[in-house]
């Protein structure tokens, strides 16, 4: 029988607030660590906050090639939440190691061409819990190109079979335009759904939709909080939370 495999994307709008730059990554981390159980077969993806938004904002997708050492600076500090994270997890008992998506993966013009996957398959099966984070891997046109963890985690929910991809953010679910949280979409409607811009470089709310409905059959996505306890570990273990996409 397959083994159950889910893929977490820890959104940086869960870890700052994207408007004042205020930090969260400690209250998630705890939220992640305290809601996943031991023995659970589960990735996860984290988006690299604030920092990252505003480099990119202002040097562009592929401006890491021209702006080296600043980049090299945020991705320095992106390694602190990873660490933030790791650290959570290993005080709930769960062996977390990060992966680095630089040494695993290239992009073609800003998409995935190649994923060396076997590091996160043997990791997972003996039993770790991978962490990785959005990043600018080798990019064959570009040079490096910035790659947004979304694109990371669908590629690998899709690959690994996932049963699910969670993302989890600062709010409960898709909020529909009556304020109102979706419980239930379906994945050919999402491109109809409401959503509002709040200056993502990756694309934000509406991009991340798209992607989902890119997803295998077989793997749904749920979108949650995870700025409080427990809907994590509800979609894991129980019936669901926040808005389901299937
Ligand atoms: N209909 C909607 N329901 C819920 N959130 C929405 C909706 N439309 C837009 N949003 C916004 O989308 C944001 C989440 O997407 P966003 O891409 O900004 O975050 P993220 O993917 O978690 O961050 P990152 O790309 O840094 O990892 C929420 O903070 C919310 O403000
Ligand atoms: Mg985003």
């Amino acid at each position: 029988m397959r083994k159950v495999t889910y893929v977490l994307k820890v959104g940086g709008a869960a870890l700052t607030d994207k408007k004042t730059g205020r930090s969260f990554v400690s209250k998630v981390s705890e939220c992640v660590a305290a809601d996943i159980r031991k023995g659970t077969r589960i990735i996860i993806v984290h988006g690299a906050g604030y920092g990252a938004h505003r480099f990119v904002r202002s040097k562009g997708m592929r401006g890491v090639a021209d702006n080296q050492a600043d980049w090299a600076r945020l991705r320095r500090n992106v390694s602190r939440i990873t660490a933030t994270l790791i650290d959570s997890l290993i005080d709930h008992g769960h062996a977390a190691i990060e992966l680095s998506v630089l040494s695993m993966v290239r992009t073609g013009a800003g998409r995935i061409t190649g994923f060396n996957l076997y590091p996160v398959k043997a990791y997972l099966d003996m039993g770790f819990v991978p962490i990785m984070h959005s990043d600018a891997p080798p990019d064959s046109k570009y040079g490096v190109s910035v790659l947004s963890g979304d694109d990371i985690a669908v590629y690998l929910a899709n690959r690994l079979r996932a049963k699910a991809l969670i993302f989890g953010i600062d709010i409960d679910g898709i909020r529909s335009a009556d304020g109102s949280i979706l419980k239930s979409v379906k994945k050919q409607n999402v491109g109809k759904l409401y959503t509002w811009d709040v200056n993502d470089v990756t694309g934000g709310m509406k991009k991340k939709l798209a992607e989902i409905g890119k997803l295998n059959p077989g793997t749904s996505a749920y979108i949650i909080s995870l700025r409080k306890r427990g809907s994590l570990s509800k979609v894991l273990y129980g019936r669901g939370a926040g808005t389901k996409v299937h």
